[in-house]
């Protein structure tokens, strides 16, 4: 009901603001909601911005389009390979993150699938490797950039993750495994199977629980960074992702069947916050006092 309520009747208002000065990255921004939320920062005048892609030709393509939307400089849009099904590729990534940018200032954690099939990556099913295990690798990886960037610019940068209503579609079944075995038995196949209109939802769930392990264990209050959970809303995936895509919620699917899913750019939108234009506290607010959230 909430999130009906929210898709038809709520709009996040057009983002406005100044990012003059700063460094932004984003994973998954060759299409979808990553691209139009780089859009969105350009537009409001980022001086540098990282589309982190699997693909680099798409990325070149969603460079070319921003660029020529916006109208911005050359050489304000770079874009760099990350494969968030691969380890090694996210350390090569955060690696070059650490040495290459001398500030960050949002780093927009959005990359993410959803799978019609089991498949694995790195020994895990593919959504937890990919939305969980590597999105988790990366943030913490890039996070002394982020402190760095905090301490030398007297700022507060952004971390923020997109996550999604959807974690409400599972009862998480296999809470119940034996202790020491839970993350087997997400990962393992039968179970998976079983329950796999649940398993995307699991891994947006487990990106809760992350979140807030992370701002209860590194409060803002000692180090000098928002952390934030966004939520889009239902949203037309890009172009090229449809035949991977597994069947959504019952009431996102009824809000697309409708023809109310939202465009990209309005889910790349959120409600002003602290920190940025797409911050807002709610859920998380009360574990950190300033500036932990969770996003519409
Ligand atoms: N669409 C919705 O209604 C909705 C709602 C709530 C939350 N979300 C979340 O929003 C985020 C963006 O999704 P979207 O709706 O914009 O879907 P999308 O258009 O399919 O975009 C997903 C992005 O993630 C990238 N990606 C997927 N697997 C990757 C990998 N192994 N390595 C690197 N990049 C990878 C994709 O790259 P390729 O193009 O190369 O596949 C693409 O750039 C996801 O985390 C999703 O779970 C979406």
């Amino acid at each position: 009901m909430g999130f009906l309520y929210s898709q038809f009747f709520k709009t996040p208002p057009y983002p406005t603001g100044s990012y003059q000065g700063k460094t932004i990255v984003i994973t998954g921004s060759n299409t979808g909601l990553g691209k139009e939320a780089a859009r969105h920062y350009i537009r409001m005048g980022a001086s540098r911005m990282i589309l982190a892609v699997r693909n680099l030709d798409q990325g070149h393509e969603a460079k070319h389009d921003i660029e020529a939307t916006t109208g911005c400089a050359p050489g304000v849009i770079q874009v760099w390979r990350v494969d968030m099904s691969s380890y090694a590729s996210v350390q090569k990534f955060a690696a070059r993150v650490n040495t290459e940018l001398d500030r960050v200032d949002i780093f927009l954690a959005n990359a993410g699938c959803a799978k019609l099939k089991y498949t694995t990556a790195e020994d895990n099913e593919t959504q937890i490797t990919v939305n969980v295990v590597a999105t988790f690798l990366l943030v913490m990886l890039v996070m002394p950039k982020l402190k760095e960037t905090a301490l030398r610019y007297q700022t507060r940068p952004v971390l923020s993750i997109t996550s999604s209503g959807a974690y409400q579609h599972t009862t998480f079944p296999q809470r119940t495994a034996p202790e020491g075995k839970l993350f087997a038995t997400i990962n393992d196949k039968a179970t998976a199977e079983k329950h796999w209109a649940e398993q995307y939802p699991l891994s947006k769930l487990l990106e809760i629980f992350l979140v807030r392990a992370f701002a209860e264990k590194y409060p803002a209050a000692t180090f000098p960074r928002h952390a934030q959970l966004r939520q889009p809303g239902a949203v037309p995936l890009g172009a090229r992702a449809g035949a991977e895509h597994a069947r959504l919620p019952r009431a996102q699917a009824g809000a697309r069947a409708l023809d109310r899913g939202r465009e990209s750019d309005v889910g790349a939108r959120g409600r002003r916050g602290k920190g940025d234009a797409w911050a807002v506290s709610r859920g998380l607010r009360g574990r950190s006092a300033d500036g932990d959230g969770y996003g519409e």
